[in-house]
């Protein structure tokens, strides 16, 4: 086997892959309790001097885009619109060259006052998540009253121009899988592109049952019943969501078929966790501390070393079918989604 080019180059891996696409936790904290995320009592938090800050994060964002080819940087967590210094990150990571272009995945709470100073310090567009639109429904998913600020949230990221905003929905069965259609309904009727992401085995109970979740297939068979959809033309490239257009287009919908499509074999996705941790995936079941080398003094071509010998390591697929496959230790809260 070749051994990891660490002195020079771009993400690659011992596949082929080329990494360019880089998710960034901002914080493992959440202001919602997602039923198929994290337990009603939250989890164990990152203690603050673990978490990197503000500086940290941009520097590594910077070695990232600079020296190993990251060109989307993807803001996430936990829920980043609660870490204090997000429009200051933004603003410094916007101000790269070359400047990358930056998303943000969020629940929307908070978005409606933040849209426009994401948008001036350079955010590009944002991803909401929303699994129902029934408030009763919400409050029992998410364990909080919230519904109200998650759509003002989104209509705000719409004015502020933050688009296209991209909805995430999960869908869980007797839960709310009966809603795919009034779901796209929605998104189509406010000009969102609503994507539905198949359950994944990350949340930190293990509750996840692959005999139960419900698949792409089902979804879309759902929405076919209400809905014309034919294969989208355009290329797909390394993106996760498979799409199609809605009555002929130009509206669409995806389907991000993580367990029964899997698309581990097009991934360009590198992550770094809150507490400064490089993962290659996200049920990758190591981490690369680039933390504890920033701290000890390492250069901006050490860090870059380290990044590209994890992502070399980086496995061919995330086996979630397979009969040995383990849950990661860490939940997608603190991995960042
Ligand atoms: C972990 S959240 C972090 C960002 C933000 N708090 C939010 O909810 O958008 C990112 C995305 O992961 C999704 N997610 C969380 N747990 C999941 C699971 N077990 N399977 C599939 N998607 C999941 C959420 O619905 C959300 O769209
Ligand atoms: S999915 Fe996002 S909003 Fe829901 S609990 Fe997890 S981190 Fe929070």
């Amino acid at each position: 086997m070749t051994a990891a080019p660490t002195t020079a180059g771009v993400l690659v891996d011992r596949y082929g892959r080329v990494a360019r696409d880089l998710r960034v936790s901002l914080t493992d904290k959440c202001n919602l309790r997602c039923t198929y995320c994290m337990p009603a009592e939250g989890l164990p938090w990152l203690a603050g001097p673990q978490l990197l800050s503000d500086e940290e994060i941009v520097r590594l964002v910077r070695v990232a885009v600079q020296q190993l080819g990251v060109t989307e940087v993807r803001f996430t967590g936990g829920e980043p619109l609660i870490r204090p210094g997000l429009v200051g990150i933004v603003s410094a990571v916007a101000a790269l060259d070359p400047r990358p272009r930056i998303s943000l995945t969020t629940n929307g709470i908070g978005l409606a006052r933040l849209a426009p100073s994401l948008r001036d310090a350079g955010l590009d567009r944002v991803n909401v998540s929303l699994d129902t639109l029934d408030r009763a429904r919400f409050t029992e998913l998410t364990r909080r009253d919230r519904l109200a600020d998650v759509l003002a949230g989104m209509a705000g990221a719409a004015e502020a121009g933050l688009t296209p905003v991209k909805v995430n929905s999960v869908l869980m069965r007797g839960v709310n899988d009966d809603e795919a259609p009034e779901l796209l309904r929605f998104a189509l009727d406010h000009g969102y592109e609503l994507r539905f992401i198949e359950q994944m085995p990350l949340d930190a109970q293990h509750g996840w049952d692959r005999t139960t979740m419900v698949t792409a297939e089902e979804i879309l068979a759902a929405l076919h019943r209400e809905f014309a959809l034919t294969a989208d033309p355009a290329e797909r490239g390394a993106a996760p969501a498979e799409t199609w257009l809605v009555d002929g287009g130009p509206a669409r919908v995806g389907v991000i078929a993580s367990v029964t499509r899997p698309f581990c074999g097009d991934c360009d996705r590198t992550r770094l966790t809150a507490d400064g941790q490089v993962r290659a995936c996200l049920f990758a079941t190591e981490e690369s501390d680039l933390r504890g080398a920033l701290r000890g003094g390492a250069d901006d071509a050490e860090l870059a070393a380290r990044w590209r010998t994890a992502m070399w390591g980086k496995r061919a697929g995330h086996g979630i079918d397979d009969p040995s496959f383990l849950q990661p230790v860490r939940p997608m809260s603190a991995i960042g989604g």
